[in-house]
């Protein structure tokens, strides 16, 4: 039972509300297609649902009005589409239609089981007329077979001998959800796809459609596969077919419908079209059970690598689970694709990717998965020549600007105080590929795409800051909290800045010192004296500090501003982007997410500890947590200071934070940075991990509630597992050479195990 909880979600819930969130935490994706959890057979008319599925990189363009257009805001972005909608069977026994809104639901569950990668639904139905069926209908997206999504139906009848029908669709008429209410989803209704051929090959119905504005094209193909004999029955129009499948079936017997439903785009095919049919052909070569097989062997060398074990808690487990099973079901898994903020679950943030990429799910993938990691960090280097662009756009001379939200490279953000003006992305970029350096040594990355990166991100910075007096000032910027916007001196671009600049100062000399140097800088017209110009930058870089306080405010005038009043604030008003206007918001001392503190955990040795303890109690007092990505952050700084409870509260209200609704928008998907928080929280947080050009470092403590936890980690070439419980902390190298590794500042060679004393 316990088992079970660990690995599995289950809801047996028919309330509205609940059904929408349930869409979004029993979605099915692959990091290619993603399909939400919506009943086959759909809902009652008031019900109201978001039914959709996606795929990855795949997007329309829309248009963005302003009421007053000023010089170089966009007027078009990205948006993920909803395609072909192949959700659709209904089964009909006697001519009486199955709902679980009618007759009598007997019994009713459905779980989704991470460690198989199926989500299931079983129902025990009895219809209006009393003829009872079990229902068990399985969903799969396979990760071997990126393109393919499965619906494998089956009705055993209790006490029914007669005809069954299954009704399956396959809609081309489809359109993007919408909440005119929520600045966090699409504010209006629109068509994004269009069918432009339907037809019937082999046996399997085809529908091509394509992005009105993109011109992206979009193959649905299906193909019905039936347990016994049956009559098969196609009506088609121009925008969607339905097939009729009439069967008879005897009490104490089962009929069995799989649905193969393969997606396949322009992005990647020459001819989607003819790709669809084939992929279907290749597939229906493998038997269903063995494809079944397959993502399981997929998912246990997953949970092998990957797996971060709490014990003492099976209900944190379970989200600790979820969490890394998000992560791998959102992750692109090739050059066209990176992770949105929603993951493929649904379409918030309009399937864009931002920062969260990088500063909160990367670290996952570069600890556990380096080829993730690397396609990741691939993704930005090919959209390099369009953060150019946008650096032009946005009035620079030199440099590349990487936009806060796109899909295919260009800005996508319409609000510019909280989007574009979000420096800070291009520091975030670069930092990750330092990281990935640390992590792998791998200097040929470094030659052929990091360092390019890095000098361009720098650029950026020597065009954005100037100098006042002795010191390098950026102006003008929003840092990472989006209530405090447009400001001079944020601590934490600053920071994060002039690291940037730092280490494109070191990949120079690092390639330099190697005589790889030569082509980039020639191919970029680098000099000796623009690098120099990058390291004093770095030198001189002003970090705000204030020294009655012992902290670093957050920008030159946050300090002078009035505290929110926190008090009066009802708590129905949070978060407090959708009750007040965003002006109000910006004059108070008001903090919607980690900003201060974050830069001090990602950059700690900036700042003595005093300043990073003062600092984590003055934010902590005025920070609202309104966006996910925030708990994290805070309970890791608070395990490096020693404030485990606090650490350990800030923990639990990240990682279930989808699975219990706590932001209340669940329904518009899952929220992939926190979970990416999640790993973050227990590897760097409770392990205390750091990894730095000086070597990897931990510092571990353990909350009172938990007996141990245990994961691995990859680096330099190196498998290690790290133990933790009460009493001590236990490192075992399991691959690789010896290593030098760091626990509370002690040095150890690690060749085989360690054992320290907590
Ligand atoms: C946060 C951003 C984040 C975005 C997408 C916003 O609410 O403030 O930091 O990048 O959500 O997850």
């Amino acid at each position: 039972m316990t088992e079970n909880l660990k690995w599995q979600i289950t809801s047996d819930s028919l309330d509205a509300s609940q059904l929408l969130v349930d869409e979004t935490l029993f979605h099915v994706a692959n990091g290619y297609i993603g399909v939400r959890g919506n009943f086959e057979e759909g809902y009652p008319n008031h019900y109201n649902t978001i039914r959709g599925a996606y795929i990855n990189g795949v997007y329309d363009i829309s248009e963005v009005k302003h009421g007053e257009k000023l010089h170089g805001f966009i007027d078009s972005k990205q948006k993920i589409i909803n395609i072909t909608d192949v959700q659709g069977i209904k089964l009909y026994i006697a001519g009486e239609k199955f709902s679980l809104f009618d007759g009598k639901v007997l019994n009713f569950k459905r779980i989704l089981d991470m460690r198989e990668g199926i989500y299931k639904r079983q129902i025990l139905w009895e219809s209006p007329k009393g003829h009872i069926i079990e229902i068990n209908i399985q969903r799969m997206a396979s990760f071997i077979k990126p393109e393919l999504f499965v619906i494998d139906y089956t009705v055993r009848s209790i006490n029914y001998e007669g005809e069954i029908v299954f009704v399956s669709t396959q809609k081309g008429d489809v359109f993007n959800y919408f909440d005119p209410t929520d600045p966090r989803v699409a504010g209006e209704l629109e068509k994004h796809l269009t069918v432009e051929t339907i037809d019937i090959q082999k046996d399997i119905g085809i529908i091509t459609s394509i992005t009105n504005k993109s011109h992206i094209r979009v193959t649905s193909a299906v193909k019905h596969v039936v347990s016994s004999q049956h009559e098969l029955e196609r009506i088609q129009d121009d925008k969607s077919s339905t097939t009729k499948i009439r069967l008879y079936i005897k009490a104490g017997q089962a009929q069995r419908l799989v649905k193969y439903c393969i997606f396949t785009d322009s992005v990647r095919f020459s001819d989607c079209h003819q790709a669809a049919i084939d992929k279907m052909e290749e597939v229906l070569e493998t038997p269903i059970e063995q494809l079944y097989q397959l993502q399981k062997v997929y998912l246990s060398a997953f949970w092998d690598k990957a797996d971060v074990v709490v014990n003492g808690d099976d209900r944190l487990q379970q989200g600790i689970h979820f969490s890394l099973f998000e992560l791998l079901q959102s992750v692109g898994k090739d050059q066209y694709s990176n992770i949105a903020a929603k993951g493929l679950s649904g379409e918030g943030y309009e399937g864009h990717y931002f920062w969260d990429t990088e500063i909160y799910m990367l670290p996952f993938f570069l600890l556990t998965d380096k080829a993730l990691a690397e396609n990741l960090l691939n993704y930005r280097y090919e959209k390099l020549e369009a953060a150019r662009e946008n650096a032009r756009i946005l009035g620079h001379k030199k440099g590349a600007l990487y936009p806060w939200r796109t899909i295919s490279g260009s800005e996508c953000s319409a609000y510019f105080p909280s989007g574009t003006a979000q420096y800070h992305i291009n520091a975030d970029i670069a930092y990750m590929f330092v990281q990935y350096y640390f992590v792998t040594g791998d200097l040929d990355f470094v030659e052929s795409k990091g360092a390019e990166v890095l000098f361009e991100t720098a650029r950026l910075w020597m065009d954005t800051g100037h100098y006042v007096e002795d010191s390098f000032r950026i102006d003008a910027v929003t840092g990472p909290d989006e209530y405090t916007c447009i400001v001079n001196n944020n601590y934490y671009t600053n920071c994060m800045a002039k690291y940037n600049l730092k280490w494109a100062v070191k990949f120079y000399e690092l390639l330099k010192e190697n005589n790889r140097i030569e082509h980039l800088a020639q191919k970029l017209g680098i000099t000796e004296e623009e690098v120099n110009e990058w390291q004093q930058a770095a030198e001189k870089m002003y970090l705000p500090y204030d020294e009655k306080l012992d902290i670093n405010p957050q920008d030159d005038s946050f300090l002078s501003k009035a505290i929110w009043d926190f008090e009066n604030t009802p708590k129905d008003q949070y978060p407090l982007l959708l009750h007040y206007h965003p002006l109000y918001i910006y004059r108070y001392q008001v903090c919607k997410q980690a900003d201060t503190v974050l830069a001090h955990f990602l950059l700690e040795d900036e700042q003595k500890l005093s300043t990073i303890k003062k600092s984590y109690e003055y934010y902590e007092k005025i920070t609202t947590h309104d966006s996910s990505l925030s708990t994290c952050i805070f309970s890791i700084v608070a395990a490096k200071l020693g404030e485990i409870r606090k650490a350990y509260d800030y923990f639990m209200q990240t990682t279930r934070l989808d699975l219990d609704n706590i932001h209340h928008n669940t329904k518009d998907g899952i929220h992939t940075a926190n979970m990416g928080g999640t790993y973050m929280g227990m590897v760097y947080g409770f392990a205390g991990l750091r990894i730095k050009e000086s070597g990897i470092f931990f510092n571990p403590v353990i909350p009172e509630q938990w007996k141990s936890y245990e994961f691995k980690i990859c680096y330099q070439g190196r498998m290690i597992k790290i133990h933790v419980n009460q009493e001590q902390s236990h490192y075992t190298l399991l691959e690789g050479k010896e290593l030098k590794i760091h626990v509370y500042d002690q040095e150890y060679i690690l060749n085989d195990d360690i054992i320290i004393k907590i």
